[in-house]
């Protein structure tokens, strides 16, 4: 029989197990050396921060093991009586959201270009006996987001929880996507965010309270085709909320919190014909939902349906080409086949 050694095998077994432990030896010194110089831990303060905050890592961790088995109701926040601000309240998805957090005893400030639309949220609101303020406001334009914030201030307060909901798709193949509607899109998907976020967050500060969310998608945790532009503006949404959580934490802000919400597709007529062989399309009334129980629950990124956070860990693991035949299996490579959108939303 072959042997890959033959009569030495156990020798040159234990002589690369020898080198390979040496090698491991080596590294683990030169990893050692470097992290001392470069985060000087023989400073004895500098070494408790690390320490503490390590052990901080492992308290948080089990903490969120616990919490997940906690029921929503003895963990949720009470958001009865905030001022929410949604933008894109006058269609799909905004409005669901709206309407879900009246349910919770919340006034709400509603912005659209859709005045038609932004009205009547605005009446289905006041229904469920809410205080609703409609605006028109092009959110992609700063000046008209700042003047519109000083008066949403004067006419109903200090808004509390802002929701950046407000987005376009145009659903097409790179080489067709022309420059005007690349840059549309990035206007609306994630440059407003700033104009918002810049507007809302300095009386945030000043009270010590707050929540900023981000609707962003799953296409801005994996790209999609015909999509291109839409998934870099929502990749770049959920870096602008993933950076400014780390910075609001590291200026000691524990009461602004902020949410990533990143779903599936949603029966709005955004994506209409869209869809996959596997995953059914979302109802905007349940997305609704979980984007008021993640806000009150105060959670920081929510994939929906859930189980995609399992497909997102996937996605670090798996090798390239596997997550590409994962795509032709569950018919995301066809998802936007179909896609005709809602003729009037798309971007001209
Ligand atoms: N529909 C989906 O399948 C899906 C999936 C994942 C994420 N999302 C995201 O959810 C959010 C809501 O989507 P939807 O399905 O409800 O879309 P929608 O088209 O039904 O509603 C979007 C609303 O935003 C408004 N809007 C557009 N441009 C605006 C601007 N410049 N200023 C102010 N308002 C503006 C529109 O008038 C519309 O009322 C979007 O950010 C979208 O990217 C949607």
């Amino acid at each position: 029989m072959w042997q890959p050694f033959p009569g030495n095998q156990h020798r040159l077994i234990g002589w690369f197990a020898y080198l390979g432990t040496k090698r491991l030896k080596r590294e683990v010194r030169r990893v050692t050396f470097y992290s001392i110089q470069r985060h000087r831990l023989s400073n004895m303060s500098e070494l408790a921060k690390t320490v503490t905050g390590f052990l901080a890592v492992i308290y948080y961790w089990i903490e969120s093991i616990v919490l997940f088995f906690v029921p929503v109701r003895l963990k949720a926040k009470d958001i009865s009586g905030e001022l929410v601000l949604v933008t894109g309240a006058g269609n799909g998805l905004g409005r669901s959201t709206a309407l879900k957090f009246a349910e919770k005893g919340c006034n709400v400030v509603l912005w659209d270009i859709n005045t038609k639309g932004n009205e009547e949220t605005a009446a289905m609101l006041r229904e469920k006996g809410a205080k609703a303020y409609p605006y028109e406001v092009d959110v992609t334009i700063s000046e008209a987001v700042y003047s519109a914030a000083a008066k949403v201030k004067q006419d109903a307060g200090i808004v509390t929880i802002v929701v950046n909901n407000a987005g376009i798709v145009a659903g097409k193949s790179i080489l067709d996507l022309e420059e005007k509607s690349i840059r549309k899109v990035f206007d609306v998907n994630v440059l407003a965010h700033f104009w918002v976020i810049k507007a809302f967050l300095p009386d945030m500060l000043e009270k010590d309270r707050g929540h900023l969310v981000t609707i962003s998608s799953l296409a801005g945790l994996g790209g999609s085709p015909k999509l291109t532009d839409y998934c870099a503006s929502k990749f770049a949404a959920c870096g602008l909320m993933d950076a400014l959580q780390i910075e609001l934490h590291a200026d000691g802000r524990k009461n602004i919190h902020t949410t990533v919400i990143c779903p599936f597709f949603i029966n709005t007529g955004m994506f209409n014909g869209a869809t996959t062989r596997i995953f059914s399309n979302l109802n905007p009334d349940f997305v609704a939902e979980e984007i008021v129980t993640s806000v009150m629950c105060n959670k920081s990124l929510v994939l929906i349906p859930r189980f995609f956070h399992a497909l997102y860990q996937l996605k670090v693991l798996m090798p390239a080409r596997s997550f590409l035949a994962l795509h032709d299996a569950t018919g995301g490579t066809d998802s936007m086949t179909k896609f005709t959108g809602r003729n009037s939303k798309k971007v001209q």
